[in-house]
This record gives structure tokens, sequence and C-alpha cells, in this order.
């Protein structure tokens, strides 16, 4: 079915006013999916092994429609304006997040469409009015990733002002409460706030989506967790993987956190993902991309980056945590055949992840094998329904 198509078909069926009740983010699969960062070079993985994503239009058009296709519900970029250097440069060359979206949006007709923003880089009018313009694209599909911002070389390309990391989510806030605001308000009002001050404020088209389109944030620190439970829909959780018990700890006291606020929260992961035949298969080809061509210089610039300015990880699992960077940028293992990955998604599941955002060293190859090998049993599990539409 074509966008145009399913737009005219969502209308029909979803009279204006209840349309957040389609955005797939809030559909009954158990285990919820998406694909993430495939608008920057080098996706999550930080190596120099061959058929690293090189990044083009039309690789990022053919992996939206392949991901829309099978019925996952998101794609998501990451925003970077400026990569870590080392031998790949990670991240150097990225799509901006919402002219992307808006064309993602136009190509597919079923996935949530996410935009990163990063608050202190675009003025809150300017947001609300670029979001609620995907809305429309996608006929209801989009959702934002909002970020307060960590890698502080960015910030100066902007001029923009550097603030102490907890002031940032003081900003965030007042940044957030505007937006959703200029998304649901109809009449003009005056703000005279800490950080923004505007006489007769005011947007429109509003967006499809009502009362508003999805918000997810990935605050990690106390601050920037707290930020998340009041402000956001889906928290994008970085499980400090120490082991199980201190996970579900972590995802009960985001969850707790929302619901205390009379709030909901869902929880989302980053997953990056090494399927394979059999176990060693999976296993030789992680050690390969990661230990012999992990690209050690531009970890360690994020990782500088990351400790010095954020809160999130102690110093003590740092070092065990660069692994997981070069292998998917600080994300979760989902590292096996496809059984042991479906068991391992049950496990996650059954500990309060809703839902999980895949990367992959080759993502036009790997996320063809993870719909064909790894959705079908997912449903077998029980973790997701089989999608009518898939082709
Ligand atoms: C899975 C994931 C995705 C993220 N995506 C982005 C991004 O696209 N751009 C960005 O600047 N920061 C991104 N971040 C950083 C977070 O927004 C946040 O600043 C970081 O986790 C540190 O937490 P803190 O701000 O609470 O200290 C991401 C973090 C995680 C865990």
């Amino acid at each position: 079915m074509g966008f145009e198509s399913v737009g005219s078909w969502i209308l029909r069926l979803y009279p204006l006013g209840s349309l957040t009740m389609i955005n797939p983010l809030y559909n009954d699969n158990q285990m919820k999916l998406g694909v993430m960062a495939f608008n920057c070079s080098h996706g999550s993985t930080v190596t120099t092994v061959d058929g690293a994503w090189p990044m083009t239009w039309e690789n990022n058009a053919e992996l939206a429609r392949m991901v829309d296709s099978a019925g996952m519900e998101v794609v998501l970029p990451v925003g970077r304006w400026k990569g870590y250097g080392g031998e790949t440069n990670f991240n150097n060359r990225t799509f901006e997040c919402f002219t992307w979206a808006a064309a993602i949006g136009a190509i597919t007709s079923h996935c949530a469409v996410f935009a990163t923003i990063h608050v202190p880089l675009i003025h809150p009018v300017a947001a609300a009015k670029m979001g609620a313009t995907v809305d429309h694209v996608s006929g209801g599909r989009f959702a934002l990733n909002l970020v307060a911002g960590w890698f502080k070389d960015e910030f100066e390309m902007f001029g923009a002002e550097w603030r102490g990391h907890d002031r940032r989510y003081n900003y965030a806030t007042e940044w957030v409460e505007l937006v959703k605001r200029l998304w649901t308000e109809e009449e003009a009002f005056d703000h005279e706030g800490e950080f923004f001050q505007g006489t007769a404020l005011w947007s429109q088209p509003k967006p499809l989506q009502s009362p508003r389109p999805p918000i997810m944030n990935a605050g990690s620190s106390p601050t920037g967790q707290a930020f998340s439970a009041a402000h956001a829909d889906m928290n994008f959780v970085m499980l400090r993987q120490k082991d199980d018990e201190s996970d579900i700890a972590q995802i009960n006291h985001l969850k707790t956190m929302a619901t205390e606020l009379k709030r909901s929260s869902q929880c989302w992961i980053h997953g990056y993902v090494v399927c394979r035949e059999t176990e060693k298969e999976a296993q030789d080809y992680l050690r390969y991309y990661v230990i012999e061509r992990g690209d050690d210089v531009a970890v360690n610039n994020m990782l500088e980056i990351f400790g010095g300015q954020s809160d999130t990880l102690e110093p003590s699992v740092m070092e065990a945590f660069k692994f997981h960077f070069k292998a998917g940028h600080g994300g979760y293992p989902l590292v096996g055949t496809p059984e042991k990955i479906v068991a391992q998604m049950e496990c996650l599941s059954a500990m309060g992840v809703d839902g999980i955002l895949l990367s992959f060293v080759d993502y036009l190859g790997e996320t063809q094998q993870w719909i064909d090998k790894v959705m079908p049993l997912m449903c077998q599990a029980g973790l997701r329904q089989a999608f009518p539409g898939a082709r």
C-alpha cells in the first residue's frame, strides 16, 4: 500500500484526535523493533572492516523501505555534526535528521520515523514546525528523539553556549514544554522563561497525531533519567550490563519514576547484532571486527568525551564498555544463532524492555537476514505478531 492510500485509510479509520493510537510505537507487539544510525557513516560500528556502512542516500532509502515493509516499528537517525577522528573518523558523514525524516517519511508507509534533535541548536518554534511538517508528510508517523547534547566540539561549530551538564537538562525542560504547547495550543501565547522569551508564540498546522507525536530521550545520568521520566514517552536506556539484576533494577527505576509522575514510559535499548548460522561464526566475526579491526583512536576519543561530559558510566565500567562502543556504540550484544538471539530477546522482554533499535556492520545484508531468520522465530515465541503486509 502506497503512502497516500495509507494516509487516507488512517484518516478514515481514525478521525483527527486519536491518531496517536495508530503510531506503531503504540501497537501490541511485546518486543518492538527498529533500525538506527544508518544516516551516519559507519552506522554504530567503530571498525575499519570491509563493508562498514558507506552511507549514501540510495542505501538509506533501500534500508528504510526494507525495515518498513517487514513491519518493524521504527527507523531512527543519530544526530551527529562531527566525526570522532581515528582512521574511520567515525560518524563524520551524516545526513541531517529532519530533512532525512521528511524524505524517509515520504517513501515509507508503516514505521514511525524519528528525527533526533539537539535542543540547544534549534529554537522550539522552528522545531515544533519541523516536527509537524514531518508528521504531515508521513501521515502521522513522526516521533522526536530529544538530546540535550554531550559533544562539546559540535557545539563550538555553532558558537552555541555550552552549559554545565545539569543546566543542559534545565534548558531541555523549558524547550520541550514550549514545543508541547506549540503542538497542542490553538491560541497564541506569550512566554517569559529563563532561557526563552517571546510574544504571541503560535504554530500551525498542528501535528496530525493527537495530542502530539511521541518523544524519546536517551538521558542516562540520574538527571537525564529524571528528565526522561518527566517529559519523554520512551527512554532509550543504556544498560550498564553488569548483570541481569542490575539491568532489571535500572529499568524498574526508570519506569517507577514515570509512574510516580502519573506517566508511562516505554523502555528501549540499542542492540548490536551479529547473527550467524553457528555461535562460533558469530563470535569469530565479532572478535574480528572489534578486536582486529576496531578503531581504538576513534573510540578513545568518544569515551573521553562521554566520560568527561556525562555521569552515565562510572570509570570502573568504562574499560569494559570500550568493547561495546567499538562493537555497537555502547549497545547491548545480540550475538549468535537466530535461536539464541530470540532467547536473549525473550529475557530482555521479561526484564521490561519494550523495544530494541538494531544496528549491524552490513545493514542491508544483515537486516534482510534478520527479517528472514529472526523475525519468524520472534513470532513463534510470541514476542511479535506476523505483519500482514510483509513482503
Ligand atoms: C542509544 C543512544 C542514542 C543516542 N543518540 C544520540 C544522538 O543521536 N545524538 C547525541 O548527541 N546524543 C545521543 N545520545 C546521548 C544521550 O542523549 C545522552 O546525552 C547520553 O546518553 C548521556 O546521558 P546524559 O546526558 O544523561 O549524561 C544517545 C545515547 C544513547 C544511549
